[in-house]
C-alpha cells in the first residue's frame, strides 16, 4: 500500500506541468495596474485553488450545520466532512493519531495555545524557554506575556551574518531549568531552514521538548513528525493554499493529555456542573465553542492538492525558482540579498543602499509584481542587520522563471529612476 502511494506520486510528479497548475489558480489571470499579476508574496499568503474555492462553495451551498451536536443529516455530514479533514492533515504530516490533530485559527494561536497550557501546567518561576534570533514575532510574544505573570526567562539563540543559528551558542543555552524549545523551521523573513533534526536530538538528550513553527515550512518542505521526533508543530492552512483564519497544532498524544485546557466552552468538555467539570478526550479538549468548519475542510482539500502534486515536486520546483531569483538578483550589484544560508527555502529578501523598501515595494505595485516590504513581524532580525525592513520575494508552486524575470526588469527600471 505504501508503496503504491509512493508510486502514484512519483507518477504524477513526473508530469508537473507548470501550466495546468497555474490554471489551478483563478487570480494569477488577474490584470493588476494594467499588467499580468505577478504575485511573489507567498510567504505572507498564498493563492487558492479552484478546488478549495469550489469546496468552501459548495460546504455553505450545501452542507451547512454545526458539527458533533447534532443527529441530523447535515450535522453529521459537516462532522464527517470536518473529521476527515483531520485524518487528511494527520496523514501529510504522518502523526500517529487524528488525536494529536488540533484546529486552531492558525500558527499564532497554536504557539499561544501551548504557551498558555505550558504556563498553566509547567512553568515556574525561574524557568526557561529557548527561542532563535530568528523567530516571527508569534513565537517571541507569547512567552513574554508569561513574563508578566511569572518570573520565567527568555534564552536567545543568536543567528550568524549569513542568517543561521550559531549552534555552539545554542548548546551553551540549554540547562536543567530549559521547560521548552520553541523555533522557527524556515525563517519568513531570511528563508533559512534551520537544522531541525539536530536541534530535537541534542533537547531530546535532557528530556526538553521542542515546538517547532512550521508556518513557512508545511507548504515547502515534506514533514514527518514521528521521523522528526518534534513534540509539538504549527502551521497555518493559508500559507498551504487553504483558507485564512484555520490552522493546526500537532502535539504528542501524551504530552498533550499531561497539559490543561486552553479555553473553555462546549465541545471541550466531558460533563459539566456548577461544582466541577471534566473535560472532552484529545483532540476535542483544545477546541472549545464551534470551530472554523468550513475553513477546516477547505485546508482538507488544499492538502489533497498538494498532495497530488506531491510536496517533494513541489520543492524541488521552487528550489529551482530560489536558485535563479538568488543569481538573478545576486548580479545588481545596487542590491544587497539579506539572508544567506546554506540551506534556504523560497525566501529571498534585499536592501538597496539608497531606496527605502516601501518605496521598492509600491514601485514594482505599479508594474503588477507584489511583494512584501517591511520588517515581516521579526524587527530583532531587522536589528541584528542593522535595518529598519527589507523587500522580500517569497514563491510557491506556480511562480515561473519569467516572473523572476519580471521582478528583476522591475527592479533595474526601479534603479533608473531612484539613481
Ligand atoms: N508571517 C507572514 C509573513 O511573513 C504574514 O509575511
Amino acid at each position: 500500500m505504501a508503496a503504491e502511494t509512493w508510486h502514484d506520486i512519483k507518477n504524477t510528479s513526473m508530469n508537473f506541468d507548470i501550466d495546468k497548475i497555474r490554471a489551478d489558480f483563478p487570480i494569477l489571470k488577474e490584470i493588476i495596474r494594467g499588467k499580468n499579476l505577478c504575485y511573489l508574496d507567498n510567504a505572507a499568503t498564498t493563492q487558492k485553488p479552484q478546488v478549495v474555492i469550489d469546496t468552501l462553495t459548495k460546504y455553505y451551498s450545501g452542507q451547512n450545520a454545526n458539527i458533533h451536536r447534532g443527529v441530523h443529516y447535515l450535522s453529521e455530514l459537516a462532522t464527517k466532512e470536518f473529521e476527515d479533514s483531520r485524518v487528511k492533515i494527520k496523514k501529510f504530516i504522518n502523526a500517529s493519531s487524528e488525536k494529536e490533530i488540533i484546529f486552531t485559527r492558525g500558527t499564532t494561536e497554536s504557539i499561544n495555545l501551548i504557551a498558555n497550557i505550558f504556563n498553566k501546567g509547567i512553568l515556574k518561576d525561574g524557568d526557561e524557554i529557548i527561542i532563535s534570533g530568528m523567530e516571527h514575532h508569534s513565537n517571541i510574544i507569547p512567552w513574554q506575556l508569561i513574563q508578566d505573570q511569572k518570573k520565567i526567562k527568555l534564552r536567545v539563540i543568536p543567528i550568524d551574518d549569513n542568517g543561521e543559528i550559531i549552534f555552539e551558542e545554542f548548546l551553551k543555552l540549554i540547562n536543567e531549568k530549559t521547560k521548552l524549545i520553541s523555533v522557527v523551521y524556515v525563517s519568513n523573513s531570511l528563508g533559512t531552514i534551520n537544522p531541525v533534526e539536530k536541534i530535537i536530538e541534542t533537547a531530546h538528550q535532557q528530556n526538553i521538548p521542542v515546538l517547532l513553527d512550521a508556518a513557512q515550512a508545511i507548504q515547502h518542505i515534506a514533514i514527518d513528525v514521528q521521523k522528526l521526533d518534534c513534540d509539538f508543530l504549527a502551521f497555518s492552512g493559508h500559507k498551504i493554499y487553504g483558507p485564512t483564519g484555520i490552522g493546526v497544532l500537532y502535539g504528542k498524544k501524551k504530552l498533550l493529555e499531561a497539559l490543561p485546557p486552553f479555553q473553555g466552552g462546549g465541545d471541550m468538555i466531558s460533563k459539566v456542573t456548577f461544582e466541577k467539570t471534566t473535560f472532552n478526550d484529545l483532540p476535542y479538549k483544545f477546541e472549545a465553542g464551534t470551530s472554523n468548519i468550513a475553513d477546516a475542510i477547505g485546508l482538507g482539500t488544499a492538502i489533497d492538492y498538494v498532495s497530488s502534486v506531491g510536496i517533494e515536486q513541489i520543492a524541488k520546483h521552487e528550489n529551482e525558482i530560489l536558485d535563479y531569483a538568488t543569481q538573478s538578483l545576486s548580479q545588481i550589484k545596487e542590491l544587497k540579498i539579506i539572508g544567506k544560508a546554506k540551506y534556504k527555502s523560497s525566501v529571498i529578501s534585499f536592501v538597496f543602499d539608497n531606496i527605502h523598501p516601501h518605496d521598492v515595494g509600491t514601485f514594482l505595485d505599479f508594474e503588477g509584481i507584489a511583494i512584501r516590504t517591511g520588517h515581516h513581524c521579526t524587527q530583532p532580525v531587522m536589528d541584528r542587520y542593522n535595518i529598519p525592513a527589507t523587500s522580500r520575494a517569497s514563491f510557491a508552486i506556480y511562480n515561473t522563471k519569467d516572473e523572476v524575470d519580471v521582478l528583476v526588469k522591475g527592479i533595474k527600471k526601479l534603479i533608473e529612476v531612484f539613481n
